[in-house]
């Protein structure tokens, strides 16, 4: 599920010092060219003793950087001014691995090679990703070093605990490739349209259970409602995701974990006053078990079958509309239309009827939209009346549309 367009066409240096977790930064550069980026590198010499310049070379399809004095390892730009001219036409610089050494010689602004150099000279905003043994990490000269860079603005993405080359377990392990990537979107992302702005996106089936074993739920898989909250985080808001869903929630959204429509109506409840966006991507069951039998229903032996007696579970946007009518929050609603016939007449009754500024229709019988696959063909339908279909396109695309339709309601609506 990867969104192209907070990545594409963006300027990123990747520095790479020399941690065996450089073998890493290959995959890392990989997957931001493939995402759209013009990644450029600069290797330390240690890094080069872990990695080739060849195989960041080949992944990125760009120079590759690694000596301040030699003419042609300065790829594309003129040795004497590559250090100035890389970090300047960057939109940020990441330095992943970062090691103890690196992170010592930013600190205190040390400038003995092209790494170094590139960063004194650029005006980027300048990520870390500290990657080291665990005694290492913890030692009072590396956290006082890392603390100097974060009070300097130097986005540190934390490294996880785990088992290192050496055998031993701590903190100070690479994080993967995906994580590296969400902060580096953040980064990116953090001066959007949504700057300073709360979204709340809730995602998945509910689950309404029956006894302790078994629920009733539908086919919703969560992925359009986990595209939407990446799509908001790359536009720069404060994310919260209301969710069923057990996928790998964005990197910075606060995650909400629920189950049934009652929990996700409390928690949608309780973060709504101070929303200004809130997108209820959810299939919310409309019907529960009036009982939840306390143990396991048996067969009582025969060939009977079992009736449940189901009721209505409240509904989540009609809750919201009574709360916009006292509060005006959350400023924008936006809703969706899962149908299997009559798509946008339906759809537009549900606007009215839920007070929405906008609804998502999508037809859940074509097969290349809907539940479970990675595309989705909506049509979008607005309060005022517009009717905008949109092509097929990845549930990313359709996100990053829904969001920017938001980002520009907002700001109009202030
Ligand atoms: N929704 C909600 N609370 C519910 C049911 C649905 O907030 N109890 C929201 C969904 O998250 C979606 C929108 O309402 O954004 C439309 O959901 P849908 O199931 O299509 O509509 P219903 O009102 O349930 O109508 P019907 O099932 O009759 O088509």
């Amino acid at each position: 599920m990867l969104s192209l367009a907070v990545l594409r066409e963006r300027r990123i240096v990747l520095g790479v010092s020399g941690s065996i977790a450089a073998y890493k930064s290959v995959d890392l550069a990989s997957k931001l060219t493939q995402m759209g980026a013009l990644v450029d590198t600069i290797m330390t010499d240690a890094a080069q003793q872990f990695v080739t310049p060849l195989a960041f070379q080949s992944v990125t399809g760009r120079p590759v950087y690694t000596n301040m004095w030699r003419a042609e390892s300065s790829g594309g730009l003129p040795t004497h001014i590559a250090h100035v001219g890389l970090g300047e036409s960057a939109d940020a610089l990441v330095i992943a691995p970062a090691t103890a050494n690196t992170i010592a010689k930013l600190a205190v602004g040390l400038a003995d090679d092209l790494l170094s150099v590139t960063a004194l000279a650029s005006r980027a905003p300048l990520l870390i990703a500290p990657a080291m043994d665990g005694g290492m990490y913890m030692h009072d000269a590396v956290q006082t070093n890392l603390r100097v860079l974060t009070e300097r603005g130097v986005w540190i993405v934390e490294p996880e605990t785990g088992r290192f080359a050496s055998g031993l377990v701590g903190k100070g392990r690479l994080p993967e490739t995906p994580a590296l990537i969400g902060h580096i979107r953040r980064l990116l992302g953090r001066a959007g349209p949504l700057a300073g702005r709360k979204v709340v996106v809730t995602a998945g089936g509910t689950r309404e259970p029956i006894d302790p074993v078994r629920y009733v739920s539908n086919r919703s898989s969560g992925k359009q409602g986990y595209a939407l909250a990446q799509a908001a985080l790359d536009a720069g808001a404060d994310v919260t995701l209301i969710s069923t869903a057990d996928l790998p929630v964005p990197s910075g959204a606060a995650l909400v974990a629920v189950s049934t429509a009652q929990q996700m109506l409390d928690a949608v409840l309780e973060h709504a006053p101070a929303t200004d966006v809130l997108v209820m991507a959810a299939a919310v069951a409309d019907y529960r078990p009036r009982i939840v039998q306390a143990e396991k229903i048996k067969k009582p032996g025969g060939t009977s079958g079992l009736t449940l007696d189901m009721e209505q579970t409240q509904d989540i946007l009609m809750e919201i509309r009574r709360l916009r009518e006292v509060r005006h929050t959350p400023k924008v609603v936006i809703g969706f239309a899962a149908e299997s016939q009559d798509l946008i007449a339906n759809a537009r009754s549900k606007l009215a009827r839920k007070g929405l500024d906008l609804i998502v229709a999508n037809d859940i019988t074509a097969g290349d939209a809907g539940f479970a696959v990675d595309t989705n063909r909506v049509t979008l339908l607005s309060a005022d009346g517009d009717i905008h279909p949109l092509a097929l396109m990845s549930k990313s695309e359709v996100a990053d549309e829904i969001i920017a339709w938001a980002a520009h309601r907002l700001s109009t609506a202030d």
